[in-house]
């Protein structure tokens, strides 16, 4: 069984078949994540998670995930209770705590400190999100969403909304979205354009249109992929300010989208999308936070 790699960095190094072995699986584990059967599949397994950065879904669902199939789950979710808080590096941290668990899950502000992690652990690394880079656990449970929804990943119209600058979970979904032949459209205010790397990268396999006005592109789209600013990566205050409040999904936007649209969101929302949409046919947000459990069920038991 298994993956093919060790550790999960980023979306690219997933094969088509590591992402059908992980949908597969999630499907099959649904009960377990719902608590209506009882698993041991990793008894005497310990996920070590270690947040640097704070994190509600990300880290508890894979606490959940992890006592969901018999599981224990140590680490910090706050640097200063560590040593990490006395000047501890952390390729330091990591080669102490690899000593007490079987796997890590670990959230960093730095970009490149998942890979750097892998580098020096003796026990695989889930990258939970590297500061601006990205999050390919959340980019798992996004497709499965869209797939759980469509019944399949390719052929869509899918619009990417916000911070495209900053935000990882749109830096990794871009990457998969357009491995299966998807047509996005990259929707940001200006300043928060969608790097030009990945752009470049992406422009060869696929579609890609880039707008900063969402009522235009909104009627083509079968999904709407919302994330927020994020204000911790602004150096500069009064930017964040002048583009807080750029965009905002609410019900009489919808009016003009298709009856179809999936709205996705990974959360924690601020104000972009409005709540009287959370209980319209559109909104999977919170569909896909239950997913994060399937899903990262899942990956723990494939990549142990
Ligand atoms: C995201 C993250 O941490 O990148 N949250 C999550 O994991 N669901 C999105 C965000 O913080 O905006």
């Amino acid at each position: 069984m298994g993956l093919k790699s060790e550790n999960i960095i980023t979306f690219n190094e997933l094969s088509d078949d590591d992402i059908e072995k992980i949908f597969s699986q999630a499907e099959k584990l649904e009960p377990i994540a719902r608590g209506k059967k009882e698993s041991n599949r990793l008894e005497g397994k310990i996920l070590g998670s270690l947040f640097f950065e704070p994190s509600t879904r990300t880290k508890l669902s894979f606490k959940s995930a992890t006592q969901r199939l018999g599981g224990k789950v140590i680490g910090f979710s706050r640097p200063e209770v560590s040593s990490v808080k006395k000047g501890e590096s952390l390729a330091d941290t990591i080669r102490t705590v690899e000593n007490y668990c079987d796997i890590f899950v670990l959230r960093h502000p730095q970009m490149g400190s998942a890979k750097l992690a892998a580098e020096v652990s003796e026990v695989p690394i889930i990258n939970a999100g590297d500061g601006a880079g990205h999050h390919p656990t959340q980019t798992l449970l996004d497709l499965f969403t869209i797939r759980k929804n469509f019944d399949r990943m390719e052929n869509l119209k899918i619009g990417l909304l916000g911070d495209l600058k900053y935000g990882r979970t749109v830096h990794s979904l871009a990457y998969a979205t357009s491995r299966f032949k998807n047509e996005l459209y990259f929707i940001s205010p200006s300043g928060l354009e969608m790097p030009r790397e990945i752009v470049n990268d992406l422009s060869e396999e696929g579609k890609i249109n880039e707008t900063s006005d969402l009522e235009e592109v909104l009627p083509e789209l079968d999904v709407l992929y919302v994330t927020r600013v994020q204000k911790e990566r602004f150096s500069d205050l009064s930017e964040y300010k002048r583009v807080k409040d750029s965009y905002k999904v609410d019900l009489d936007l919808l009016e003009s989208a298709d009856q179809d649209l999936k709205v996705l969101h990974p959360l924690p929302r601020v104000d972009e999308i409005s709540s009287e949409v959370d209980t319209s046919p559109h909104a999977k947000y919170f569909d896909q936070v239950f997913y994060g459990v399937t899903v990262r069920m899942a990956i723990l038991s494939l990549l142990l």
